[in-house]
């Protein structure tokens, strides 16, 4: 016997999507607001009692998630449309507990923002994932340098400072700069005591809304898109208003489907210099990518050309456009390789592309595709967000039916993906179970 509540999750864990592909895609599709920032700019707020509005925010498992997890601390937050409005004066809760954190790695950001406004956190030690384990030892570093004392105990991280005083914080691991830990530095040392600087600091475009945001919160922080950020305490921030980013990996994944299905798009309300990556190796593939006033037309006819990928922090190739662009590879004859530069693990996508029929050999961070004439349609299973996407995409250009299931995957950072599909011309149905 199932609760409601259960019932309601388990038919969202169960929904799927019915592709019949082969259709080339043509049409206008409209980016919504970036989760990767919203994310961190939702967690900011609590650093003062007054209100914040954010607004542009898309509707998504991931942010809500997050909005439950700061009503666990005691935030109130209401969303109207497209505009998310944070009450953080009764925060003062502490504690963010393992099944709120366990769905989200960015629950992570409340640490540095709990030190920042309380001096005390406890948050449940994220862990590991799909896509490969990912500690969190440069956040913990970077907070310690400032002064936290930590300790981790029962699968918690349990810290607390008197006071936090700026520092020098080299935040580089061995897969470069840290998005996350840039950010939990950010959120504990805008309030701290003298200046900090974060040498190797992450460049990535939600760094520096992030950093705009608190700004605009009466923070005083320089460098914000350069590996060197330079934050000089303040004792107070105050309430503010900010307008989220387009989502740029939304947008990549919609230009390769244009590609993937050699189709004619319009992808709608996108920053071109948050996408000169992704497009440059578009372009080299041998897709026709012109600027329009409103937006970015990507068109693709074969023949297509194999081509070599490493990802990388940005401005590179991001990482989590890997999955999308494997898939549109697969479809392209000859050979391509792409190295994985920032999770060497994130190849769980690959047994499901080869059971559509893509010919990819995986040894250690290396994917070797093979590409082929036409993939075809399988039941695949999502894993993760963005394998979930790529899956969607082969899908979208396979003969026949793709059904993909385990789309709560997927939900978690495209809204409404399906409907934006089906409006260029895809064959796609969400179907619950
Ligand atoms: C963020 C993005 C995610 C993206 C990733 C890389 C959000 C909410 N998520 O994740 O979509 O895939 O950036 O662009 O913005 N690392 C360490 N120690 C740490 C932290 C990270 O070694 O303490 C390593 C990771 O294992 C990885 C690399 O650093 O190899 C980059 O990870 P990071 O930038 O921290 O990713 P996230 O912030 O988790």
């Amino acid at each position: 016997m199932y609760s409601v509540v259960q019932i309601k999750i388990k038919r969202v864990i169960m929904d799927k999507f019915v592709i019949n592909g082969g259709k080339p895609l043509e049409g206008e599709i409209e980016i919504s607001g970036a989760k990767n920032e919203a994310l961190p700019l939702t967690v900011a707020s609590i650093l003062t009692d007054d209100v914040s509005i954010i607004s542009n925010i898309s509707d998504l498992a991931d942010l809500r998630s997050m909005i439950s997890l700061l009503e666990v601390l005691g935030v109130k937050s209401e969303i109207k449309g497209n505009v998310l409005r944070i009450d953080p004066s009764g925060c003062d809760g502490y504690e963010a507990p393992y099944d709120l954190v366990r769905k989200m790695r960015a629950s992570v950001y409340v640490l540095g923002a709990l030190l920042g406004r309380l001096g005390r956190a406890k948050v449940s030690f994220p862990g590991g994932c799909v896509i490969g384990t990912r500690p969190i030892d440069l956040h913990l570093m970077g907070l310690e340098k400032l002064g936290a004392r930590i300790k981790i105990e029962h699968g918690y991280i349990i810290a607390d400072a008197d006071k936090l005083v700026g520092t020098e914080i080299f935040l580089s691991g061995i897969h470069g700069p840290s998005v996350g830990a840039t950010v939990n530095v950010m959120l504990a040392a805008v309030k701290a005591e003298g200046v900090t600087v974060i040498k190797e600091a992450s460049c990535e475009p939600q760094i520096t809304e992030l950093a705009d945001f608190l700004n605009s919160m009466g923070a005083k922080i320089e460098g914000a898109g350069t590996p060197v950020l330079i934050i000089h305490g303040v004792k107070e921030l105050h309430g503010a208003k900010h307008e989220v980013i387009p989502d740029r990996i939304e947008a990549a994944t919609y230009m390769i489907a244009g590609v993937i299905t050699r189709g004619n798009l319009l992808i709608k309300n996108c920053i071109v210099k948050h996408l000169e990556a992704v497009i440059e190796k578009l372009r080299e593939i041998g897709a026709e990518i012109t600027y329009e006033d409103d937006g970015v037309r990507v068109k693709a006819k074969d023949p297509l050309k194999p081509v070599n990928i490493r990802t990388a922090p940005f401005p590179g190739f991001p990482t989590d456009v890997q999955p999308q662009i494997m898939s549109l590879l697969a479809t392209v004859p000859g050979i391509s390789v792409i190295t994985e530069g920032v999770y060497p693990d994130r190849f769980i996508h690959v047994s499901e592309l080869n059971r559509m029929g893509a010919d990819i050999k995986v040894d250690n961070a290396v994917a070797v595709v093979k590409g082929v004439e036409k993939l075809s349609g399988a039941p695949v299973m999502a894993s993760e967000l963005r394998g979930g996407a790529g899956l969607v995409l082969a899908g979208l250009s396979a003969i026949n039916q793709t059904v993909v299931s385990r789309v709560y995957h997927i939900d978690r950072g495209y809204e409404s993906m399906e409907k934006k599909l089906a409006n260029v011309g895809a064959d796609i149905k969400r179907v619950s179970e």
